[in-house]
């Protein structure tokens, strides 16, 4: 037990890391050229702040939060996703009352208690964008583009985009009262989780999974064919936006996100090789939502957040490799011990001018020290013992071609300045 990380964490060791820092780089890059800046917020929040924001009738919240009375007792949450802190932070930092939209970016480990499996875990990586202080379409439009080329610079150019409008209060009200007329009618082929959804929240039914629901719902009503005129002309204007921009989409009815705050634009970017975890990303418009955590009425907000695992996953089954950036430039092979502590000045100079430079230090033999300069890819070797020292020269080899010259010790990071 001691040796095994928890169930649904994972470690990320050498092997995988520079994967990480690459998606991530671009990621901040690619966030950059939208004019998106960073923003972190704590690892643990209020629990009250999820459950207003997510939504208490909400899997995350019912089911999955690592919630925990702290010493203080206090009841605290490790976030089960980034956006109810991005905005709690927006309102307490008063980010509003500066120049408008508020653009931010984040990636930020969360936690949920769910069952591991391929691209689910309980421990996993979000990269996300919140934008603030704009209702306006195009808002959307450039937020989905943003996922969009992040994914395409990353080498996925086949991921489905999937859009829908899941209304406004105003809509949604007269929806609900619709859908549950419906589902009533229904109670009895309806299996427990759905009989519950059906009086709280009523339009999660629609991502019920159950087979015989999927059955016997096949004419359910949905939310865009019945939003008002004011969600149906932001829908149509968004739709224009990302066809201007020859961004391929679908509309599908039946998303409905599994998060309470969103309005309006909902939607999801899924890639098909992942099996049943296939969201990559997924986010939507959450209007109202500052303002229902206390913050000034009527300033909008719109997000998605990227599944960093999966996004591993998928580019892995898209045989996607990303080069390890980290190469050894030169490995010291010493004879002896004179030869090993004069190494260091060496080594010193070489590191000081950013070339990176290892080594031994188990006391190999000669052979097993150039096995191991082999091992690691170091691009040169070169030799010192105790007639390099006393002449002042030694042997560089580059690795690659075998080629090898006599230089000075003292001259050799001028030259390979040239040769990197
Ligand atoms: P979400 O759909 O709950 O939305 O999560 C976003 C993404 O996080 C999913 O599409 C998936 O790729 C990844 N994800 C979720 N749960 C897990 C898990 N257990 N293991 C691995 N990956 C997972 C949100 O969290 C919203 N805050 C997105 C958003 C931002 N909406 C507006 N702004």
């Amino acid at each position: 037990m001691l040796t095994k990380a928890p169930r649904g964490t994972k470690d990320i060791t050498p092997k995988d890391a520079y994967k990480w820092n690459y998606v991530e780089n671009k990621f901040r890059e690619i966030c950059s050229l939208f004019g998106y800046e960073e923003m972190r917020t704590p690892i643990f929040e209020h629990t009250e702040l999820f459950k207003r924001s997510v939504g208490d009738t909400t899997d995350i919240v019912q089911k999955e939060m690592y919630s925990f009375t702290d010493k203080g007792e206090r009841d605290i949450t490790l976030k089960p996703e980034g956006t109810a802190g991005v905005v709690r932070a927006f309102i307490e930092n008063k980010l509003y009352a500066d120049t408008q939209p508020t653009k931010l970016f984040y990636i930020t480990p969360c936690f949920r208690y769910e069952r591991p499996q391929a691209g689910r875990q309980r421990q996993f990586h979000q990269f996300g964008i919140e934008a603030l202080g704009s209702d306006k379409p195009s808002l959307d439009a450039e937020v989905i583009a943003l996922a969009v080329q992040f994914f395409n610079e990353v080498g996925l150019k086949d991921l489905a985009v999937s859009i829908n409008s899941v209304g406004c209060p105003t809509c949604r009200a007269e929806y609900n009262a619709k859908l549950k007329e419906y589902l009533d009618a229904k109670s009895d082929v309806l299996c427990e989780t759905c009989l519950e959804r059906k009086d709280k929240n009523p339009m999660r039914v629609i991502d019920c999974k159950n087979p015989t629901c999927k059955e016997n719902l096949t004419d359910i009503p949905f939310m865009v064919d019945h939003i008002c005129d004011d969600c149906k002309d932001h829908f149509e204007k968004l739709q224009t936006y990302l066809k201007e921009m020859d961004i391929n989409f679908v509309v599908d009815k039946t998303i409905v996100r599994g998060l309470d705050y969103y309005k309006k634009t909902a939607f999801e970017i899924i890639s098909n090789d992942i099996g049943s975890q296939s969201t990559v990303c997924g986010g939507g418009r959450y209007d109202g939502l500052v303002e229902q955590l206390g913050g000034p009425k009527g300033v909008s907000g719109i997000g998605f957040a990227i599944g960093a695992e999966r996004l591993l996953l998928t580019m892995e089954n898209n045989n996607i490799e990303i080069e390890n950036p980290y190469a050894t430039d030169i490995f010291i092979v010493t004879i002896g011990d004179e030869a090993k502590t004069k190494s260091f000045k060496l080594l010193k100079d070489l590191r000081t001018n950013h070339i990176s430079a290892e080594n031994d230090h188990l006391d190999r033999s000669v052979k097993a020290q150039f096995k191991y300069s082999d091992k690691i890819n170091a691009k040169f070797t070169i030799v010192i013992g105790d007639d390099e020292l006393a002449n002042d020269t030694a042997t560089l080899k580059n690795m690659s071609t075998s080629e090898q010259i006599t230089i000075k010790l003292s001259e050799i990071v001028k030259e390979l300045k040239t040769r990197l």
